[in-house]
């Protein structure tokens, strides 16, 4: 399926259902889909009291899971939702975080936006805001952000590498993801893993479960597991028992830093430029390069992007390549 196409499906999918204000199913799925919104929406791990906490408006039922209740969030923490719909986990989050802390939901959808922000002043959320983007290319700044968590968004995208890159990009050291979404538990059949329309309803994008983990691996993330695991309902009848819903956590490094802590400095170097403990994010010395990709002690780097200066054990200042976000 086109890349455009895709986004574009999905982006007037969402636009109907933000107009409409249900994830009603109609003629064509969308992700949550099967009920009532509220419905849905304990289905997926919600209580009453969460589902009665945010404006009318907010919970569309367009979830797979629920996040929020599993970031062990902290007063005070800068949260970012991927994909944030009507703002459902943003306002649960706000909530968590406190009047010291901050939301920001990101979604590519104008009239999703719109819909989140006029649920904001509703509610009269001054901790929350709503930023109209794409999740692969985040309009947030690097390492701003303490947790970053999304719901059944990212099978959504036809680029779920750049999407996690994306996420360790603006995630400070030592910050976590906690991402429910929709993953394959076996081959689709062929007339649904090609149609938008069952791409639109968070099926023909899902992944194998194992090849999201690795993708969240080789964004950086560490301590990459299945938090939660369910049987997860579609409207696409034929889908059914090929798709689960699965909430996953991971850890940025705490040592992890950008690139730019390997310029020269005066005397001594960071230990993220291969004087530290060994990391799958760093070039060290000892590495090879093999075919455009990098074998590190810890495996092959499969991309490898920025020029970095680093000292080697002699004190010499040599031209290594690290790997770094796209740009
Ligand atoms: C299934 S809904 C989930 C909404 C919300 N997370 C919830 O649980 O209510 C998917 C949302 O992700 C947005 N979306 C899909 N692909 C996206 C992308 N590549 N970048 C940004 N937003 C995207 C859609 O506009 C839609 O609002």
């Amino acid at each position: 399926m086109d890349e455009n196409a895709i986004r574009k499906y999905v982006r007037e999918r969402y636009a109907g259902i933000a107009r409409q204000g249900t994830s009603c199913c109609g003629p064509e799925a969308s992700c949550g889909c099967g009920g009532e919104s509220a419905s849905n929406s304990r289905n997926n791990g919600y209580s009453s009291e969460e589902i009665g906490a945010v404006p009318p408006g907010a919970d569309l039922g367009l979830g797979c899971g629920n996040p929020v209740a599993l970031a062990s969030l902290r007063e005070g923490e800068v949260v970012l939702d991927l994909g944030s719909g009507a703002g459902f986990d943003c306002f649960l989050a706000a909530s968590a975080v406190g009047p010291e802390g901050k939301v920001i939901g990101v979604d590519m959808t104008p009239d999703m936006i719109e819909k989140a922000r006029g649920n904001a002043e509703k509610g009269g959320y001054g901790n929350v805001e709503f930023r109209l983007g794409e999740i692969e290319n985040l309009p947030v700044a690097d390492h701003s952000v303490d947790a970053v968590l999304s719901n059944c968004v990212i099978n959504l995208s036809p680029d779920k590498e750049k999407v996690f890159s994306e996420a360790y990009r603006i995630l400070k050291p030592g910050g976590r993801v906690m991402i429910s979404d929709i993953v394959l538990t076996r081959d689709l059949p062929e007339a649904i893993a090609g149609s938008l329309a069952a791409y639109a309803g968070c099926v023909a994008g899902a992944i194998r479960k194992e090849e999201y983990l690795r993708l969240m691996e080789e964004a950086g993330f560490r301590d990459v597991r299945v938090v939660r695991e369910s049987r997860h309902d579609t409207a696409e009848a034929e889908a059914a028992g090929c798709i689960m819903s699965v909430t996953t956590s991971g850890v940025k490094p705490s040592s992890a830093r950008s690139s730019e802590c390997c310029a020269p400095k005066s005397g001594n170097v960071s230990p993220c430029c291969g004087g530290g403990s060994t990391s799958k994010g760093v070039i060290r010395n000892e590495d090879s390069f093999v075919d455009g990709q990098v074998e590190t002690a810890a495996g092959p780097v499969p991309r490898v992007h920025s020029r970095i200066t680093v000292r080697d054990l002699l004190g010499r200042w040599k031209v290594r390549w690290g790997i770094g976000r796209d740009s």
